[in-house]
């Protein structure tokens, strides 16, 4: 009785994890404790770290005395916020990377001049959750070990197949 509410919650578990975007998303605060102002050299930051689909950038600043604008790359180069994609102002943005791509990121009241310009690269996420998954059945393959970023997902299918094993069934 208790072991068919088990599987069924398992199985519920296991399609419920396949289908929501991880976790554990990095949030790449930018300049760190330095935050966003002028005179920070940000390509140093930017080559520091390692961006994936699904993580966040966060820009921390004084509000009303800068500002974000996601722009392409005409407008890094050039400071101009033009055909800009969007833009924030709160004064802690958390802005989602959801795309493999290179983000540009510059303050639009002429910081940019200053320095206040970012630019990152998004990387795919390294397997597909199936992989994963695969991975976690196959425990005499080490695929796992090879996978650098296994998220939640095959946390949480770990999690259920031994809750399910020491359930008995
Ligand atoms: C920032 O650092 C990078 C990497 O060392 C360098 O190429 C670039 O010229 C620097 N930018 C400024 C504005 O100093
Ligand atoms: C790069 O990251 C390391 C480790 O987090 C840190 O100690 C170092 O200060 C960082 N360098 C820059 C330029 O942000
Ligand atoms: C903007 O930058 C591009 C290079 O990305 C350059 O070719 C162009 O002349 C610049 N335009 C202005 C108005 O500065
Ligand atoms: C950036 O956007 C501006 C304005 O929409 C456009 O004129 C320019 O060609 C674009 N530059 C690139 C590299 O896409
Ligand atoms: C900032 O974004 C909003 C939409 O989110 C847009 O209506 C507004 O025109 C943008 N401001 C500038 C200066 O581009
Ligand atoms: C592990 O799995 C991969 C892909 O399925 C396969 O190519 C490889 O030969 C396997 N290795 C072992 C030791 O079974």
């Amino acid at each position: 009785m208790y072991s068919s509410v088990y599987l069924i919650f398992s199985i519920v578990l296991i399609s419920a994890v396949s289908t929501i975007p991880p976790i554990f998303a990095t949030d790449h605060i930018v300049g760190a404790n330095k935050g966003w102002n002028p005179g920070i050299n940000y390509t140093l930051w930017a080559n520091n770290h390692t961006f994936y689909v699904g993580d966040l950038i966060s820009f921390r600043y004084q509000k009303n005395q800068y500002n974000v604008f996601e722009v392409n790359q005409t407008g890094y180069d050039n400071c101009t916020t033009e055909g800009a994609v969007g833009n924030w102002s709160s004064g802690k943005d958390f802005i989602p990377l959801n795309k493999a791509k290179r983000y540009y990121f510059i303050c639009g009241n002429g910081q940019c001049f200053s320095g206040m310009k970012v630019s990152v690269v998004v990387h795919p996420l390294p397997s597909p959750p199936l992989a994963a998954v695969a991975a976690e059945h196959s425990s005499q393959n080490s695929t796992a070990a090879a996978v650098p970023r296994p998220g939640f997902r095959a946390l949480a299918v770990s999690f259920a197949l031994i809750w399910f094993g020491s359930s008995g069934l």
